[in-house]
């Protein structure tokens, strides 16, 4: 059995065979089936990318009908139980888990980049007090790129691998002077005596303590959630990173605009916006009339759905264990019996059932981040500093592909053909 496609064109009635490699067919080789001299060429329409490939890529796995999902081939479920954020970034990074002393190697490399440049702290001065957190994120990440002008060298390796270093280290230091500021108090430098974790926590949280105590539990749970969230495919905020990429901007730049894009409610946006659902529910009394105006396409269900998958998420299965842990420290968010209620109804009702939409991986962190101490505007800042790690992966494995190029969609032109300007006094 040849791997090829044959295509009849029926308006002009000639055959066509193109390759099939892994799974799809390449785009341009369409191109070729005309239906005159003159024509362009057959092109494939498909907005949002629903069933296109934009890239090869060996980072991540996802099989969303069985609700896989694998890091260089190992499960999210044994990454999540015996690994660490750092150890995972290194993982997507160079495809392989690092041995004990090239791990110590890494977490000295990223740990020596935790400090701001000062002009930072007063960059981030300059927001207003109420600012939300995400747009202090996305901007002050990209304004790093004037403070390292030689990370536009995207080319070669080694300062890729320096900026990326840098980028991992500094995103929870800038996250955490947000946080701080748009609560008022002073910024906390880095303590690289703690872990990654701990002197995130420290950052975000010591008062005038010499040292900053680190709840073990409240560690390891932040550790597991940056663990989940740290790479996801060819979602929305990677495809705009390796979009951004592609025109050879620096990764500061391109990180920014990343970030802009898992802002969105429909993307990282959703874990605030569970929490403000849930907030407008009130109680489990008004769960069944809530379902009732979703189905009736007054809103969504903020949580629920993916593209890609079409079962449980297995992200979310670990989330809701692990916030099960922190309220152990933190008491019970007492929002988590209506985002439980609202799960039970959902996964019972024909319209959720039908449309296979289950809870995904920004259902239940909310309720772990508010549990925390944080508000909801902060959620998404949360989501983003790990993701960072997988950006920058998707970035550098971008820059390594012989196949990539700018990234320059085509569109099928729907407006007016020449016609002559109008002066103002002829128009209607
Ligand atoms: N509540 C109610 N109906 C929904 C929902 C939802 N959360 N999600 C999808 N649907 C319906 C949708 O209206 C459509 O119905 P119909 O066939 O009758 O028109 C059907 O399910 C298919 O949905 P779709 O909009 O074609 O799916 P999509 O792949 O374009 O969108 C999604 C995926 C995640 C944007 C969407 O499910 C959604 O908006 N969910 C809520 C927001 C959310 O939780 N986002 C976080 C995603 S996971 C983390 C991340 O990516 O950052």
């Amino acid at each position: 059995m040849a791997d090829t496609l044959t295509i009849t064109d029926n308006r002009t009635g000639k055959q066509y065979e193109v390759p099939i490699t892994d799974g799809t067919i390449r785009a341009l080789d369409l191109r070729k089936i005309k239906a005159s001299a003159e024509d362009f060429g057959l092109m494939t329409y498909d907005p949002a990318f629903t069933n296109t490939a934009s890239c090869r890529s060996a980072i991540t796995y996802i099989d969303g009908d069985v609700g896989v999902l694998e890091y260089r081939g190992y499960p999210i479920e044994q990454l999540a139980e015996h690994s660490s954020y750092l150890e995972v970034a290194y993982l997507l990074m160079f495809g392989e888990l690092p041995t004990a002393d090239q791990l110590t190697q890494w977490k000295q490399g990223i740990t020596q980049h935790t400090l701001l440049h000062e002009n930072i702290k007063h960059l981030m001065r300059g927001f207003r007090y109420d600012a939300h957190p995400m747009g202090v994120f996305l901007s002050t990440v990209g304004a790093l790129s004037t403070f390292y002008p030689d990370a536009k060298q995207v080319d070669d390796p080694e300062v890729r691998l320096r900026h990326i270093a840098r980028l991992i280290a500094k995103t929870p230091s800038i996250a955490a002077y947000t946080y701080r500021h748009t609560t008022g108090r002073f910024y906390v430098y880095p303590d690289n005596d703690l872990s990654f974790t701990g002197n995130f926590l420290n950052m975000l949280f010591k008062m005038t303590e010499a040292k900053y105590a680190v709840n073990p539990v409240l560690e390891r749970a932040l550790e597991v959630l940056f663990i989940l969230h740290a790479d996801h495919e060819q979602n929305c905020g990677t495809n705009a990173m390796r979009s951004i990429g592609s025109s050879e901007v620096d990764p500061y730049s391109a990180t920014a605009g990343a970030a802009a894009a898992l802002y969105g409610p429909l993307h990282g946006g959703a874990n605030e916006a569970v929490l403000k659902m849930l907030e407008q529910i009130g109680s489990k009394a008004n769960v069944p009339a809530f379902i009732e105006g979703v189905k009736k396409g007054e809103g969504k269900l903020m949580g629920f759905g993916h593209r890609v998958y079409k079962s449980y998420d297995p992200r979310a299965k670990i989330v809701k264990q692990a916030a099960y842990d922190v309220f152990e420290v933190t008491g019970k968010n007492p929002q988590l019996d209506l985002a439980l209620e609202l799960e039970r109804i959902a996964l019972e009702d024909e319209y959720f059932v039908s449309r296979r939409l289950y809870p995904n991986v920004d259902f239940y962190s909310g309720l772990i981040y508010q549990a925390l101490g944080f508000a909801p505007g902060m959620f998404t800042v949360l989501f983003a500093i790990p993701r960072t790690a997988g950006w920058v992966a998707q970035w550098d494995e971008l820059h390594r592909d012989a196949d990539q190029k700018i990234a320059r969609p085509r569109q099928i032109y729907t407006g007016h053909r020449t016609r002559a300007y109008v002066p103002m006094e002829q128009r209607a």
